[in-house]
């Protein structure tokens, strides 16, 4: 059966993937297309699925500077609905012939909008609604033909409409949680003005997903890194169901893995029937290491060092088809990230640069989020322990060893580790935060241990809450909690003479200390 879907046209990547995650969330499919896709690539999408509407996103721009970004003024023609948010909505009024002006000082954040017509996109809504605001530039009056439906102290058309046109905007932000009634004006939209059916979700994804790899890969042998995560592991098991035993998962144990992994990866995967290869290289990887003190360098040295192992395999195997988990924000290019300053080359298996041909590359998740891959691990028994798996760098401790690794502050930190993950998980506070890990800091400090003195390394803890990594809230937890795990590095680590808690938000901070 084809689905409905409404895309979401992308002015700026941070908005788009929330925008897309919310439409799906209601059941109708969307996904990210380029700013200046042509009507006529739009129209091309019918082929695909039933395009019910379209979504126009926010943006970093300003709609009042010259070349600031447009879209193919067609698109209106193509008589479907059209929701223009925040960006979108002030490029809606721009190109109707509506006025939008530079605000003093701008709203960001908890703004409050009166609401004079709750219809339309607005329908349901009370006359006053907390909403999320970022925004400089205002329409300050709206296209001939449109109404007024909202707008707040210092925005004067917050939110408007034509209902002939079928064509609505607003400068809040419905997508973020912080708008109280956000989703009902995104439910309104697809359901209310775009007639959408909510005929989309993962219900037959496994099998559609098995068929796309058994048409892919054909009668030859695959090959996929396993790095832990949940990415890889569920392409993994869903490649197994295509290929059988014409696929080969590689885990390559470079040593910089937490307590008790490595064995957690070989547990789960003998369950699956999976022809696993471990390649135990922890010498290896040290060894390359030797020396190296800057962190992109040892992101490097370890990147190419993992592509060796696993291409020495790819090879003794005979694979001619390389399946990867990439999912789909590591796929987009969005608009900002296009232009963004490169602050950490990230590593992961999901990416790997590799100088080996294959035929082909597989990549059965490459349209899912990853709270939708957590739901198909669900679906596809992978244990509980994976699918809530908070996200781990794929150089491992040794980017959060600050400096030269070495075995002692590897062991050491990896104790110290184990500790914050027990203490965290046993207090049940593992479910609110994005990351909670300990950092081995170069610093030496004095201490007394059993009545003399010792020097000893500074361990940081970082706990943070974040929804998407891109920015993170450094967690207020308790004090007895901190003081219980700093108390047990302590005592439990002697290489560790003191314990610090990082209390600095991303941004100025990565969420890695390296
Ligand atoms: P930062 O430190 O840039 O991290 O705020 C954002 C998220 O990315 C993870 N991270 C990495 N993941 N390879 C990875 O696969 C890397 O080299 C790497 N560095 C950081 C980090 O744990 C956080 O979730």
């Amino acid at each position: 059966m084809r689905f409905d879907a409404v895309p979401v046209v992308d002015f700026g990547g941070q908005y788009c993937h929330l925008i897309v995650r919310r439409v799906r969330e209601f059941g109708v499919y969307s996904e990210i297309l380029p700013q200046d896709i042509s009507a006529e690539g739009i129209r091309a999408l019918e082929g695909k699925y039933n395009l019910r509407g379209l979504i126009l996103s926010g943006g970093p721009s300003s709609a009042t500077e010259a070349g600031a970004p447009s879209c193919d003024p067609a698109i209106f023609g193509l008589s479907k609905p059209i929701l223009g948010i925040c960006y979108g909505h002030q490029l809606i009024a721009k190109l109707f012939g509506g006025r939008v002006e530079r605000l003093g000082a701008g709203e960001f954040g908890i703004a409050y909008a009166r609401i004079k017509r709750p219809k339309g996109i607005l329908r349901g809504l009370k006359g006053r609604e907390r909403v999320w605001m970022s925004h400089r530039d205002s329409v300050v009056e709206a296209p001939k033909g449109f109404e007024v439906l909202a707008h707040t102290k210092d925005c004067p058309v917050a939110s408007f409409g034509s209902f002939k046109r079928k064509l609505f905007g607003v400068q809040w932000h419905p997508e973020v949680i912080h708008t109280d009634s956000g989703r009902t004006v995104i439910k309104n939209f697809l359901f209310h003005i775009c007639g959408c059916e909510p005929n989309w979700g993962l219900g037959d994804f496994v099998g559609k997903a098995v068929e796309y790899v058994r048409g892919a890969v054909g009668d030859g042998r695959a090959i996929i890194a396993l790095s832990g995560g949940i990415d890889s592991s569920t392409a993994a098991v869903l490649a197994s169901r295509a290929l059988g035993k014409r696929l080969t998962a590689v885990f390559v144990d470079h040593g910089f893995m937490r307590e008790g992994e490595p064995e957690a990866i070989r547990r789960a995967f003998e369950r699956f029937d999976i022809e696993l290869v471990v390649r135990e290289e922890r010498d290896r990887f040290l060894r390359r290491l030797r020396g190296i003190a800057d962190p992109e360098a040892k992101r490097r040295a370890i990147g190419e060092e993992f592509v060796r192992v696993f291409e020495e395999v790819a090879r003794e195997k005979g694979a001619k088809y390389l399946v990867q988990g990439t999912i789909y924000p590591d796929r987009i290019e969005s608009g900002s990230s296009r232009h963004s300053d490169k602050i950490k080359t990230h590593h992961n298996v999901g990416g790997l640069p590799l100088s080996m041909e294959f035929e082909g590359i597989v990549e059965p998740l490459k349209d899912l989020y990853k709270d939708e891959v957590r739901e198909v691990a669900k679906g596809l028994g992978l244990p509980e322990e994976f699918v809530r798996r908070q996200p781990f760098p794929g150089p491992g401790l040794a980017v959060r060893i600050i400096g030269e690794v070495t075995e002692e502050k590897l062991e050491a930190l990896r104790r110290a580790d184990a500790i914050v993950r027990e203490e965290f998980e046993s207090k049940g506070l593992g479910e609110y935060l994005w990351q909670y890990f300990a950092v081995l800091t170069d610093t030496k400090s004095t201490g007394v241990k059993g009545d003399s003195r010792a020097y000893g390394y500074v361990v940081a803890i970082r706990a943070v809450e974040s929804a998407d990594a891109m920015t993170a809230k450094f967690a207020k937890i308790p004090y007895g909690v901190l003081e219980r795990i700093s108390t047990r590095i302590a005592n439990e680590v002697p290489e560790v003479t003191r314990v610090v808690y990082d209390i600095t938000h991303k941004p100025p901070a990565t969420i890695e200390w390296e």
